[in-house]
């Protein structure tokens, strides 16, 4: 189109018209209202800036183009098994902190409330029993997993619905089931708190409870003929949780979970946390989706690169190296990249220099034009 007002193109990219707004107001264009009339030079900005895609339409070099010209093709031979990707959801006060608390086996609990925790929002574990590995994100809420999935970019494998037996299905857990459905995350059920009923039939009977309400929500459960599975354990008592853990082995293998792991492979992740800290410089933790991450590794994400200077996994110790499903922390950032970016390994520096200035310069000119576009604004409010 040469024209479009902001709700006409909202409805072509298929974005919230409030997400649009934001996004012209972040570029310096003022008062933008729904009306809000734009030439087709500044819908093009707009496009490659925010990485929008019009229906049909090729709209040329975004940057999310840029970042899959630089993606090598899969390479098959590469594949291999990687841990599960794991979030804990469920409602207020059902659990869900005790439950990552056991599994990291420390206190998080206590500590949240001392205001020390020192945590990377991922944690891998081994479970007890198979020895495999789970990775836990413990910050679905965050920023970042917003955005991410705003990019369509969906990191979770599995969603563990925490539901207390005391209480059964509560808003949130609501919530979170609708989550589940839309995602497409696979779900396992955790009925927690089972020690608070010592007489067996009593605490029988309230998980029963539990599980039909379930399936009065439409969750195809085991018992009911469907694929999700119940377990009711203790995170205070520990009773079950390494069935837990083995059932979210089990579901994964289901999935059939891959990820290039190739000396060669180039690495690839998502930013989920990002500081500066005394004596280390710009940290962030990234979560690897490819490719084994090694110190010297040049990384690129948004504006900035990294040269890998050093890789510390969830307890702050240096490691070698990192794969896929692990989060870990890594230090060489030229600049602070964003939670919620996406993280592509370049083969040099230069080819990522090259790369930054080329984002900052249509980035320039992005701000310049919305300049223009202002004061055409006010010139035909004012005529
Ligand atoms: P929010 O983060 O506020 O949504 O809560 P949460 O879901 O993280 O719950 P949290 O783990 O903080 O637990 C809430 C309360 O329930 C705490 O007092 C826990 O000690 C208690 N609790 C959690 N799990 C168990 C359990 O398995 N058994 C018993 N008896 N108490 C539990
Ligand atoms: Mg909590």
């Amino acid at each position: 189109p040469n024209y479009a007002s902001v709700n006409n193109l909202s409805n072509m990219l298929n974005v919230k018209i409030e997400k649009l707004i934001r996004d012209l107001t972040s570029l310096g264009f003022a008062n933008v209202t729904h009306n809000y009339i734009l030439s087709r030079e500044y819908i093009e900005l707009i496009l490659q800036e925010y990485n929008y895609k019009i229906d049909g339409e090729n709209t040329g070099t975004t940057f999310e183009n840029v970042y899959e010209e630089l993606k090598s093709p899969v390479n098959p031979k590469n594949l291999a098994r990687r841990p599960p990707i794991v979030t804990i959801m469920g409602h207020v006060d059902h659990g869900k902190t005790t439950i990552l608390d056991y599994l990291r086996k420390s206190s998080i609990v206590s500590e949240e409330h001392g205001g020390i925790t020192q945590h990377i929002g991922a944690f891998q574990i081994n479970t007890p029993l198979s020895g495999r590995k789970i990775t836990f994100l413990d910050t679905p809420g965050h920023a970042a997993f917003l955005k991410m999935r705003e990019r369509g970019a969906t990191i979770t494998d599995i969603v563990v619905l925490v539901i207390s037996v005391e209480d059964s299905i509560m808003p949130q857990t609501l919530e979170a089931i609708k989550h589940v459905r839309n995602s497409g995350n696979e779900l396992i059920v955790a009925i927690t708190k089972i020690d608070k009923f010592s007489n067996k039939k009593e605490r029988e009977r309230a998980i029963d409870k539990v599980t039909n309400d379930l399936m009065n929500n439409g969750v195809p459960i085991e018992k009911m003929g469907g694929d999700v599975q119940v377990i009711p354990i203790s995170a205070r008592t520990g009773e079950n949780m390494d069935l837990l853990e083995e059932s979210i082995i089990l579901l994964s293998d289901i999935m059939d979970l891959k990820g290039e792991q190739g000396s060669n492979t180039n690495s690839e992740g998502w930013i989920l946390e990002s500081e500066v800290k005394k004596s280390m410089g710009n940290v962030s933790t990234i979560l690897m989706t490819r490719g084994i991450l090694t110190k010297g590794k040049v990384l690129i994400c948004g504006n900035t690169y990294c040269k890998v200077r050093s890789i510390m996994d969830e307890t702050g110790r240096q490691i070698n190296q990192a794969a896929p499903s692990q989060a870990v922390e890594i230090t060489g950032w030229k600049d602070l990249p964003h939670a919620g970016d996406e993280v592509i390994q370049v083969s040099n520096e230069s080819m990522a220099k090259k790369f930054v200035a080329k984002r900052q310069s249509l980035l320039q000119s992005a701000r310049e034009a919305a300049n223009v576009e202002k004061l055409n604004q006010q010139r035909f409010l004012e005529a």
